[in-house]
């Protein structure tokens, strides 16, 4: 299908996990992708992917909790293919510890990163989403942010900060053809819970969730083509949960 035919999109975080499923699933339907990325292996080579898969896609390093950088790599998006259309803010860390024990310097890392970089990405995109006349921003929040984590007070408080934003940013943009909505992934098998789970633990969790499994990266992409397309065109300010029915018992 090409639902996201001639339109150019930016996605955090894109050379692996979510973000990499994302970028994927967007360039399978026809847009081309920026692989806004720290990381300039895994982009690289998720620039490849698209581009062997027949679509357009460009690397760009970028640290989005750098406002140089995410002017540089909007400026780079323009360059290459003269537009930006839909923007997913994906990027994100996961530091693990107790508030008692926390460094100040970790407490402004996941803020810089998960919550700073969407705002400074957002701010970077909606001169150009209006000058188009309209645009697409999706936040990738977590189920976190609803429920909270042991150990992971930062990365909760920016996952919850990024629901608010993404409500108060859809407020602001309403009247101009530009939706801000965000996913909630709930527990999802990527790099990220494996830095601080063992796989053991990760899928015992499996036994708390609705749908009695644990997410794959590409339950994340239906979501967010769906956001992006014009099918949502209507839809702003609203999170949705994607977590197999939730943590149940
Ligand atoms: N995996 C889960 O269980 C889960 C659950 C809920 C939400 N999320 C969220 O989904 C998003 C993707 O996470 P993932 O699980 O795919 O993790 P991941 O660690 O596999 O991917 C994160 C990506 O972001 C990149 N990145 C980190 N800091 C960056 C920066 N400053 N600038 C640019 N890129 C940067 C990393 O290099 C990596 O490619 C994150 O926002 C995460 O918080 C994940």
């Amino acid at each position: 299908m090409n639902r996201l035919e001639g339109r150019t999109a930016v996605v955090t975080g894109s050379g692996q996990g979510i973000g990499r499923a994302i970028a994927l699933g967007l360039a399978r339907e026809g847009a081309s992708v920026v692989i806004a990325e720290i990381n300039q292996e895994t982009g690289l080579a998720a620039q490849e992917e698209i581009r062997q898969g027949g679509q357009k896609a460009l690397a760009v390093n970028v640290d989005v909790s750098r406002e140089d950088s995410v002017r540089s790599m909007v400026e780079r998006c323009l360059a290459e293919f003269g537009r930006v259309d839909i923007l997913v803010n994906n990027a994100g860390i996961y530091l693990v510890s107790s508030v008692e024990e926390m460094a100040e310097e970790n407490w402004d890392r996941v803020i810089r990163t998960n919550l700073v970089g969407a705002f400074l990405c957002s701010r970077a995109v909606v001169p150009e989403f209006l000058k188009q006349g309209g645009g697409r921003i999706i936040n990738i929040s977590s189920s976190i942010g609803f429920y909270g984590a042991r150990n992971g007070a930062h990365y909760a408080a920016t996952k919850a900060g990024l629901i608010g934003f993404t409500k108060a940013l859809a407020l602001e943009l309403a009247l101009h053809n530009i939706t801000v909505n965000a996913i909630c992934p709930g527990l999802t098998d990527t790099a990220q819970p494996r830095g601080h789970r063992t796989e053991e633990e990760m899928y015992a969790k499996a036994n708390v969730i609705a749908m009695r499994r644990i997410g794959q990266p590409g339950d994340h992409v239906g979501p967010a083509v769906f956001l992006a397309s014009d099918a949502a065109r209507f839809v702003t300010g609203q999170t949705i949960l994607v977590d197999g029915g939730g943590v149940t018992g």
